[in-house]
């Protein structure tokens, strides 16, 4: 079932999420929800608390073909990532990646991430599982943790973007409540 996604600047954004300690079947239908919601909205990743449960759970399916290149093509269902309490256990390089997100829908900047990430993870059935993770499937893990957190990733913007963003952003939120 798609759910409606929070979108900035609602507080619930900020919240900061709890560990998940039953891998029950709420636990199971939340996650399913959570894979139509991403999908009905074209996204490639989504934090539970997107959609107003602050757990740490989250969601990652980004578009690779059958060697593993990124691929502009459709995502499949084999590569969805399902990570329950997350923990990044390791960083290294860097690189800076064009960023969008389902909460701060049209917007997109530019963010310094590591280019290399390990995380750990438990899957929906409370199996450990780790993940060496490069590129574009680094920055999804990290974005997605981010929100785990509480945090947005407009919070990288410099003083002076994120002053325009917040301005635009203002304007648009109007222009939206007038229709
Ligand atoms: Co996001």
């Amino acid at each position: 079932m798609v759910r409606e996604i929070i979108t900035y600047p609602n507080p619930i954004l900020r919240k900061k999420s709890k560990d998940v300690e039953v891998f029950d079947e709420n636990l199971h239908t939340l996650l399913n929800d959570m894979n139509d919601t991403m999908m009905s909205a074209g996204g490639v990743g989504l934090a539970a608390i997107q959609v107003g449960i602050d757990l740490n759970v989250l969601i990652i399916n980004i578009p690779i073909d059958n060697e593993g290149e990124l691929d502009d093509g459709m995502q499949k269902p084999e590569n969805l990532i399902e990570a329950i309490n997350p923990v990044i256990t390791h960083k290294d390089g860097e690189l800076v990646f064009n960023e969008g997100c389902l909460s701060v829908p049209g917007f997109h900047a530019e963010v310094k991430r590591a280019e290399h990430v390990i995380v750990e993870y438990y899957n929906r059935d409370g199996e450990k599982q780790t993940m060496e993770a490069e590129d574009f499937l680094a920055v999804a893990w990290q974005h997605e943790m981010e929100h785990l957190s509480g945090h947005v990733f407009i919070e990288h913007l410099s003083f002076l973007k994120r002053k325009k963003f917040e301005k635009e952003w203002k304007r648009e939120l109007k222009e939206k409540g007038k229709k």
